[in-house]
């Protein structure tokens, strides 16, 4: 009977060894590309965006990411979020942007040995080539334009190759998830026209749209303009835990059919709608989402340091393997993990870079006369939609929203 015992559980470890290993030597031509993570924000809450006398990237604590963690990880590529709150919409949205893509410039400088930064579906090929992170910039929230179509471009050249539509609030041209929960009203059914010229215009610069915050009718409305797929940077599926967040059938089977990508959330909340969650349960989305819209659809977008409940198993940036021998265990194939670690990622990357065409004539909006003078606060939004400052209530919300990003 001992014998027997020990023989299981030998057999056991040995299986559950093998689809970790299996995973780790995938995982070494083909690292994973994450689509969203907050850390750029902890530096700023923990070191006000200090690298040099502050943070310390190699053993930083407290966070979910550190650069230990994402060798142990296996992470190849990074988007970065460049993320401002909410309320400084019309404020100073822009200028906090600015800093934000600053600080993850400074990473690449101050770990050059780890952090490349790039901004090509061929520069992150060469970043695993040489062992490197590929670094990019993905601006979370349409409030870092402040309307103006010229703020879009002049972020399109500090770097961004991703913009998430809104964040948890509407932006004078695009309405956000909060308006299909009742807590927000409505204000451009989806995107208005300058929010659809926003959306043309980041096709023209090669620049990913990026679903994952904005209400159901903003997803469909992007999906129908825009000439290149898009991505959910980190959104998981709705039909297994409804929360707004998350990403509904019929919005699924348009991804397909745009050869779209979602990036799976782990936020706990997310993934089993409760404070509790496991890497199962993951696996259960990215099965789903493989399932409704296509093995090509899916990818990873953790929101690590963007959430503060991570799933058992998947507590930080070291666990991506983990997951992977699980889609193994589950008997995803060699091709379909390689699609969800990077190559959807890079496939929907290149056809944006295809789309893009720098000689078109830029879309242009003149800068209303009222602007022209002496102001120093934006009031009104270029698209001649007034600018809104936060009711009270507004402001109670991103109150108790900001202690997390979600
Ligand atoms: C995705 O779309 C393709 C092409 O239209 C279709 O052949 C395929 O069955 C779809 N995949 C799923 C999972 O529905
Ligand atoms: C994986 O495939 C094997 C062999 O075909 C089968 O026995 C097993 O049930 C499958 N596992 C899952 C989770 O589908
Ligand atoms: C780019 O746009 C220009 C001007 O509209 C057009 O002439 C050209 O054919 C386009 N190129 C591609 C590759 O679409
Ligand atoms: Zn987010």
């Amino acid at each position: 009977m001992w014998a027997g015992w020990w023989l299981w559980a030998l057999v056991a470890a040995c299986a559950g060894q093998t689809y970790r290993q299996k995973a780790e030597t995938i995982m070494q031509t083909t690292p994973v590309i994450d689509g969203h993570n907050d850390l750029p924000w902890q530096l700023l809450k923990m070191f006000n965006n200090q690298l040099h006398t502050g943070a310390d990237l190699n053993t930083l604590a407290g966070t979910h990411t550190n650069i230990a963690k994402l060798r142990a990880g296996l992470v190849g590529a990074q988007f970065w979020s460049a993320y401002v709150p909410c309320d400084t919409q019309n404020k100073d949205a822009v200028k906090r942007t600015l800093e934000q893509i600053d600080v993850i410039h400074r990473m690449c400088q101050a770990y050059p040995e780890t952090f490349m930064c790039v901004t090509s579906s061929t520069e992150i090929e060469q970043a695993f080539k040489e062992g490197k992170v590929a670094s990019l910039v993905g601006v979370e929230g349409g409030h870092s334009i402040d309307s103006s179509l010229g703020v879009l471009r002049a972020l399109y050249h500090l770097g961004m190759r991703y913009m998430t539509l809104t964040h948890s609030c509407n932006t004078p041209w695009a309405d956000n998830w909060l308006v299909d929960t009742g807590e927000d009203e409505a204000e451009s059914q989806g995107l208005s026209e300058f929010g659809k010229r926003v959306v043309r215009e980041m096709n023209r610069l090669g620049v990913m749209i990026d679903l994952a915050h904005v209400s159901v009718a903003t997803m469909k409305a992007a999906l129908q303009v825009s000439s290149a797929p898009v991505i959910f940077s980190h959104s998981s599926a709705y039909h297994l835990c409804a929360h707004k967040r998350n990403v509904p059938d019929d919005v699924l089977q348009l991804v397909n059919a745009t050869r779209s990508l979602v990036m799976v959330n782990f936020y706990s909340d997310y993934v089993s709608c409760s404070k509790q969650a496991t890497l199962s349960q993951v696996a259960d989305h990215l099965d789903y989402i493989k399932k409704v819209a296509g093995a090509q659809a899916v990818g990873f977008g953790g929101d690590y340091d963007g959430v503060t409940r991570l799933p058992e198993g998947l507590e930080d940036v070291s666990k991506y393997p983990d997951l992977v021998a699980e889609l193994l265990r589950r008997n995803w194939t060699e091709e379909e993990v390689k699609g969800v670690l990077a190559e959807n990622l890079l496939r929907v990357f290149r056809e944006v870079e295809q789309v893009k065409n720098l000689s078109r004539f830029p879309e242009e909006e003149p800068i209303p006369q009222n602007m022209l003078g002496g102001s120093c606060r934006t009031q009104y939004g270029y698209s001649g939609a007034p600018g809104r400052f936060p009711g009270p209530g507004a402001l109670l919300a991103s109150l108790l929203l900001s202690w997390h990003l979600l």
